[in-house]
């Protein structure tokens, strides 16, 4: 059976409680959507408050330590992101690899430490510009994620999701052609499958992230291999979020 697509927002560093009612009304319009998982993660500070008003859409962080607990000031323990209601962290993503020197060892670190809490995990990869201009996109995305992924996960329980983001994308408006994103996911799916087995890496729903808006949501979330999406800007709005989510819904009804 295939998996309902995941939309997920990341917020980054946006948001303060004024933007709750944001997170309403996407949880309040996810309700009738049953066809898509839904899923918003905001910065820490908000995961708890977003948590107490989603009836329907999941709620997670953008990181967390390897560390369990100790003298790490100003860090997020994966227990203490489970502990504020979120059920899933995002990790790897090419903001912290880029912006906070993190390798792929410490994602590693990250997402094992991230299984043990109970969480669910997206893990991030991506190129830059500078690697697909030179004919290494796939080699070098393949090669991150091998590095970065837990060794093994539960049987088919979902608990791991990959998002391909190429870097150039994110942000940008610029986004890979419908065929380069087939030509990576088949590739990321190939290293699933090899990593995990034919019934649990084919279980993994891997999103495509870098530029997605209401406008180009179906073609992109329509490339082979793509089980969904991770947003940044658009999904800031309620109502960007949730274009981005009916182009799914469609999508699955077409
Ligand atoms: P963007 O960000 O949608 O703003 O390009 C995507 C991401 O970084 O997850």
């Amino acid at each position: 059976m295939a998996l309902r697509p995941y939309v997920v927002g990341n917020w980054k560093m946006n948001g303060t409680r004024a933007m709750l009612a944001e997170a309403r009304a996407i949880d309040r319009s996810a309700q009738r959507l049953m066809k898509v998982e839904v899923a918003l993660a905001p910065p820490f500070t908000l995961i708890h408050a977003v948590h107490r008003e989603a009836e329907q859409i999941g709620v997670g962080a953008q990181d967390c330590s390897p560390s369990p607990d100790g003298a790490y000031t100003g860090d997020i323990s994966a227990a203490m992101v489970a502990d504020s209601g979120a059920k899933f962290v995002i990790l790897g993503h090419s903001e912290r690899r880029q912006g906070h020197g993190e390798s792929d060892a410490l994602v590693l670190a990250k997402a094992d430490a991230a299984l043990a809490a109970g969480l669910k995990l997206i893990v991030c990869c991506g190129e830059t510009e500078a690697t697909r201009d030179a004919g290494e996109a796939e080699r070098f995305v393949t090669g991150q994620l091998a590095a970065s992924l837990p060794a093994a996960i539960d049987a088919a329980d979902e608990r791991l999701s990959v998002a391909y983001e190429p870097i150039w994308a994110i942000g940008t408006g610029r986004t890979p052609t419908v065929a380069d994103i087939g030509t990576m996911h088949r590739a990321i799916r190939k290293l699933l499958v090899e990593r995990y087995g034919e019934e649990q890496g084919s279980a993994v729903r891997i999103l495509y992230g870098g530029s997605v808006k209401p406008e180009n949501a179906r073609e992109l979330l329509g490339a082979d291999e793509v089980g969904g999406a991770l947003v940044g800007g658009a999904s800031l709005t309620a109502e960007s979020f949730l274009g981005i989510v009916m182009a799914s819904v469609d999508l699955q009804d077409a």
